[in-house]
């Protein structure tokens, strides 16, 4: 694929349309981090999402560089010689010093070229390296911190193979390399120490400090001018972490983050202020049917609750039909990611539906992984009970349907009194007394190692959630990442998002929040926060955003007891939508997606390249900044259509009963034929922003 000697990047049609005319030139790109094919949290999202938009821009001259892990490289990464010259001979000098660098292509969407090394096989150096990094940096790391060490290690090599690289080009070279993270960042600040002919930009995605901070009893936002930075890091014990995250975020030419907030909090907790903010994106797919989403939930819907069959057989007393699925995801932070303000919102719905003698039951899944010792026997016996019935119920509907088919070739109508015989009856006696249960159904499918100080669980064993019966919410905590091939939940998160009804992430430390992002674009409503960048974005470019099923939850202007009861309350109502309204609402979800779309948001960090480009070679490359005004400011307004409310949702057929799949299909079609005829499609299309005056 021949390099774009001019790059020029047109948004997607509706949104603002942004170009910049650029030349390249021979520039290369190395983007670095620890998560490139390496599946840790949100920061590997951002890396394997945005590739596609990356390589369509960079071609062949565009390499991720990342840490060479066996299991991933297994499944994800195809080994192959590379093919810039340069680059080979790179690798090979480094191999031969005793280094283990391998060359492949990321099986991803864009396919990237990727460096991968093995950090473990050049341990040997880890003592010399730090010493240096003593000497030259004034930065100790202690030999109890493995991650530390880690990043030492990756920090030296990834200097090394830029430093090298640049010596194998012919031409003096135009290098460009962007880190992601403290992680990644020490390779960055030995650039600049060695003075490297390369370009450098360091993305933050959360700092350190204000990761740990917030999980302590801090009130962080208010008190953000405050903190001795120094002294707080020292006493967490992370202040060569720190001084290690400091020093790239100093020495980049670019700085960015990945929300304003996060900028703030950078500017006051690494005491620079960040040049671009780079907000994160997703690939969104899009179907050739436009409800096509809404029956994929339909789907997934269905496989979860076959699931939730096996799960509370013997306590199947609610109604699976007017179950609402709820879930909550992410990293293990308890109180970072808002697992406290959820637990406390759900006992609190679990007694305003139990009072209101709702027919509603919730069922609300943690997806959080913890340290476990494999499933639970309680857990598994729930999904081979299940099994038992549907093979009985098979079993006896196939001998029923021949003695019903003999019947008919000889042309009479059965005796239904002799169609199951004794051992037919037995056999279903069996499986109903097998399906018999003393205990409650779990609430956790693991066995926990650290059952006893869980917080998740000692959380509901204080609000006594516990799948009672008389409980009209129900829990799972699933402490483990879910994945197509459990034996359990067989399905994929995106499969798992799809089928559930609302995402909850009341986050107190979220930079940016992909999982609400993620929900929005599958047409899946969710409830995010005003101190997690997703909500502050969304709530910056959408007029009314609970209208389109995103939720923001006050956290920051509201004690935790009054955001706890702002969520009650956004549950509850969400608890009390009939199917149809829901349907709407999930319909109006999915029309944000384009805000979410790298080919929209990808702009930001095209920026943040071309300034890093002209700061580091002015003699090349000339970067005039963009007026901001052009690639900001676009708001999506309040849905033309009144919110959706069962009066208004009316099916015009008499039969339509709220519960009928088909009549909901119909119903999804008709209502984007409405939406065709009322002109409130789209709020970008082309005769939308003619009356709205937007560019
Ligand atoms: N995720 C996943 N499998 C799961 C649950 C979550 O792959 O079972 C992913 C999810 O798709 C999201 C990421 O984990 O992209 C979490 O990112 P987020 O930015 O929300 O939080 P982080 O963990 O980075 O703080
Ligand atoms: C989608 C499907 C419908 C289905 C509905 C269920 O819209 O296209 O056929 O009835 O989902 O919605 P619910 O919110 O009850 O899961
Ligand atoms: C970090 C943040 C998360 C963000 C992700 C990707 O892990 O905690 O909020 O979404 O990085 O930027």
């Amino acid at each position: 694929m021949p390099l774009p000697r001019s790059l020029s990047v047109t948004s997607l049609s509706g949104l603002d349309d942004w170009t910049e005319e650029f030349d390249l030139g021979d520039a290369v790109l190395f983007e670095i981090a620890w998560e490139v094919a390496n599946k840790v949290g949100g920061i590997y999202t951002v890396i394997q999402t945005k590739a596609r938009l990356t390589s369509e821009e960079w071609g062949e001259n565009y390499f991720l560089v990342g840490p060479y892990m066996e299991n991933s490289v297994r499944t994800q990464v195809e080994l192959i010689e590379p093919t810039n010259p340069a680059l080979k001979r790179t690798i090979d000098n480094m191999n031969s010093s005793g280094c283990k660098l391998y060359f492949g292509r990321w099986l991803i969407e864009g396919s990237p070229y990727v460096v991968l090394i093995d950090v473990g096989f050049t341990a040997w150096s880890l003592d010399r390296w730090k010493s240096e990094l003593w000497e030259n940096c004034g930065i100790g790391v202690p030999w109890f911190d493995r991650e530390a060490n880690d990043a030492v290690l990756f920090g030296f090599l990834t200097a090394w193979l830029l430093g090298e690289y640049a010596a194998q080009c012919e031409e003096p070279p135009h290098i460009l390399a962007h880190f992601h993270e403290w992680l990644a960042g020490l390779g960055l600040v030995l650039c600049r120490q060695r003075q490297l002919p390369v370009a450098t930009i360091f993305t933050t995605h959360a700092t350190l400090l204000g990761r740990y901070l917030c999980a302590g009893s801090v009130d962080f936002y208010n008190n953000l001018h405050k903190f001795n930075v120094d002294k707080e890091a020292g006493d967490r014990q992370i202040y060569h972490r720190y001084c290690l995250e400091r020093a790239a975020a100093h020495c980049a030419h670019v700085f960015t983050t990945v929300s304003h907030i996060t900028a703030i909090e950078a500017e006051h907790l690494l005491k620079r202020k960040p040049d671009v903010v780079t907000p994160n994106g997703l690939n969104v797919k899009k179907f050739s049917a436009s409800h096509e989403f809404q029956n994929l939930h339909a789907h997934s819907k269905a496989r979860i609750q076959e699931f939730i069959r096996g799960h509370f057989y013997g306590h199947l007393d609610f109604n699976l039909d007017k179950s609402v699925f709820l879930f909550i995801a992410g990293r293990y932070e308890f109180s970072n990611k808002g697992a406290d303000v959820f637990l406390e919102a759900l006992a609190r719905l679990n007694y305003l539906l139990r009072v209101n003698h709702s027919e509603v039951t919730v069922i609300a899944f943690f997806i959080m992984p913890a340290r476990t010792n494999n499933f639970n026997i309680e857990t598994l016996k729930g999904q081979a009970v299940r099994k038992q019935l549907w093979d009985t119920a098979q079993t006896v509907k196939e001998k029923f349907g021949k003695k019903l088919y003999e019947s008919l070739l000889v042309g009479q109508l059965p005796d239904v009194s002799k169609m199951l015989d004794k051992e037919d009856f037995t056999m279903m006696k069996r499986a109903i007394f097998s399906a018999q249960r003393q205990c409650l159904p779990p609430i956790c499918t693991h066995n926990m190692l650290d059952d006893s100080s869980d917080p998740i669980l000692n959380c509901l064993r204080r609000i006594g959630l516990f799948n009672s019966s008389s409980d009209r919410v129900k829990v799972i905590f699933h402490p483990e990442f879910l994945s197509s091939t459990s034996p359990l939940l067989p399905m994929d998160y995106e499969e798992f998002v799809r089928g559930c009804h609302l995402g909850v992430f009341p986050s107190y430390y979220e930079p940016w929040g992909y999982t609400p992002a993620e929900c929005t674009v599958m047409g899946i409503p969710s409830v995010s926060t005003n101190l997690s960048g997703f909500g502050c974005f969304m709530e910056e470019h959408i007029a009314d955003p609970s209208a389109y099923g995103v939720y923001i939850l006050d956290r920051r202007y509201r004690s935790v007891d009054e955001s706890c009861s702002q969520l009650t309350s956004f549950l509850l109502q969400f608890c009390q939508q009939s199917r149809r309204q829901r349907i709407i609402q999930r319909n109006r979800t999915e029309r944000l997606s384009d805000l979410l779309d790298w080919r929209y948001l990808g702009r930001y960090y095209i920026s943040a390249r071309h300034m890093a480009l002209a700061k580091a070679f002015p003699e090349s490359y000339y970067y005039e900044p963009q007026d901001p005004s052009s690639v900001s400011g676009f708001r999506y307004p309040r849905p033309a259509s009144v919110p959706p409310s069962p009066a208004l949702s009316r099916h015009s057929s008499p039969h339509h009963s709220d519960d009928n799949d088909d009549d909901d299909e119909r119903y999804n079609e008709d209502l984007e034929a409405e939406k065709d005829r009322l002109n409130i499609r789209q709020p970008h299309s082309p005769q939308y922003r003619d009356k709205s005056g937007l560019p």
